[in-house]
């Protein structure tokens, strides 16, 4: 079979949700990826934050052939061993007093599952906990609440009121580049601006906040340390809790196990999957236990979560993160990145910013540094380029002038020059 063949099936078979890029990929190991006309790329966006330890990982394929000659399924009726294995570890490497996990199938169940989680423990305690707090440029998934939470109308447009559930409100996003104040000057409003949106846009009762520390499809965004100094003492204070959405910035990816732990967050919930299953479709809320002593058995079912092949793959990928030390990796290739595109930026005038930590980063395209008018048409054509190249790159942005370098944490400095070398040309080529 011919890519064209599958691309024409696929118009006449699949809801035509995606905007793809027109490859049609067949295999893959450790950051290099292969599709069905014989092309070979290095991959950096790993299926979107997902392959972090890299593609058919020995260790992953022989996790879940394991798992699945034994048990594939028992449904959450049962107890199954790598279910509860998988918890204790979760316990283990999450900050703070977050301990409980309930398993799940994605990044949107793991929203979903935490605001049934924030409003219960809200209702517990004799409140409402009507209204949900998130960032405007947020991204938290496509279902529910977790479609409400996210802040970005591009994606809501003709889904009514399926789009804006009630009590969700967004606050200002911290966005260094694009504001005018300083950067500590632009945290620090952003997180005043919170308390308007408690006072205003709520009748006072809310549930939980939302955040991603590092906000991923809007743009890799860093919050500026004053952010968070400043909000964390505004929830404290209003006894609301703080739900960390590291489900895209989790696992190595920012070069530290978890984006927040930049910060020293510590939150009283945390929502995971992406870079937890390694690829197999697993998500989590965490929870501290006042949180998850709300729950009733009875109160939570699904009959996928917690899979012992997909806890197994997940208990099996965060050993092969901690034995490769793949959070160091990310870290120290993120820096070498980091510096390539900054010498890159000051020769070529497109790359208005490049930011980011570890191998979560940004490079934000515009027509003029100035105006800072945003290049989405030039970011599409230099993901065009470099892919017909060899080199898989992700776009995002709340403007779609964002190239995004989320590349498997095993990437090697090879590897890493290449794009840099390739990248250089396709700039010039642009
Ligand atoms: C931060 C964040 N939260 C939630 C989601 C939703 O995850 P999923 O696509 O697995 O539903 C995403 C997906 O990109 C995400 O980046």
């Amino acid at each position: 079979m011919k890519s064209d063949d599958i691309k024409s099936k696929d118009k006449e078979f699949y809801i035509q949700g995606y905007t793809r890029v027109p490859i049609v990929l067949t295999e893959g190991k450790g950051a290099l990826l292969k599709d069905l006309d014989g092309n070979e790329y290095i991959d950096c966006f790993a299926g979107i934050a997902v392959t972090n330890v890299g593609h058919a990982h020995e260790r992953l394929v022989k996790a879940a052939t394991d798992q699945m000659s034994k048990l594939i399924h028992t449904s959450g009726r049962f107890f199954n061993i790598p279910q509860t294995l998988l918890a204790e570890k979760i316990a283990e490497i999450t900050p703070g007093d977050l301990k409980y996990s309930y398993l799940c199938n994605s990044g949107s169940e793991a929203i979903e599952n935490a605001v049934k989680l924030v409003k219960k423990y809200a209702t517990s305690r004799g409140k409402t906990g009507a209204a949900l707090i998130a960032l405007e440029g947020s991204f938290h998934g496509r279902l529910g609440y977790a479609f409400s939470l996210t802040g970005q109308s591009k994606y809501k447009k003709g889904f009514s009121s399926y789009a804006n559930l009630q009590g969700v409100v967004h606050a200002p996003t911290p966005y260094p580049y694009r504001s005018k104040l300083s950067e500590e000057e632009c945290g620090e409003e952003a997180a005043l601006a919170v308390e308007n949106v408690i006072d205003y846009h709520t009748a006072g009762d809310v549930a939980a906040f939302f955040i991603e520390p590092i906000l991923g499809e809007g743009g890799i965004i860093v919050p500026p340390d004053s952010y968070f100094n400043t909000l964390l003492g505004i929830l404290k204070e209003r006894d609301i809790p703080f739900v960390s959405d590291e489900v895209q910035s989790g696992f190595g990816r920012s070069g530290r196990m978890f984006a927040g732990d930049h910060w020293n967050l510590k939150p009283d919930l945390m929502t995971l999957a992406k870079g937890f299953g390694g690829g197999m479709p697993i998500g989590a809320a965490v929870a501290t236990s006042k949180i998850a002593n709300c729950v009733q058995p009875g109160d939570f079912f699904s009959t996928y979560g917690g899979n012992p092949v997909c806890s197994a793959v997940a208990l099996e990928n965060i050993n092969i993160i901690e034995d490769e030390k793949l959070v160091e990796n990310s870290a120290k290739i993120g820096n070498m990145f980091m510096q390539g595109l900054e010498d890159l930026q000051r020769r070529n005038t497109i790359i208005g910013d490049v930011r980011g930590k570890g191998l979560m980063i940004g490079i934000e395209l515009v027509s003029d540094p100035s105006t800072k008018k945003p290049a989405s048409e030039e970011a599409k054509k230099i993901v065009n380029i470099l892919k017909n190249d060899g080199v898989i790159l992700g776009l995002g942005g709340i403007l779609g002038n964002v190239l995004r370098l989320q590349p498997p944490l095993c990437i090697t400095e090879e590897q890493s020059k290449t794009v840099l070398d390739k990248f250089e040309v396709g700039l010039s080529r642009l």
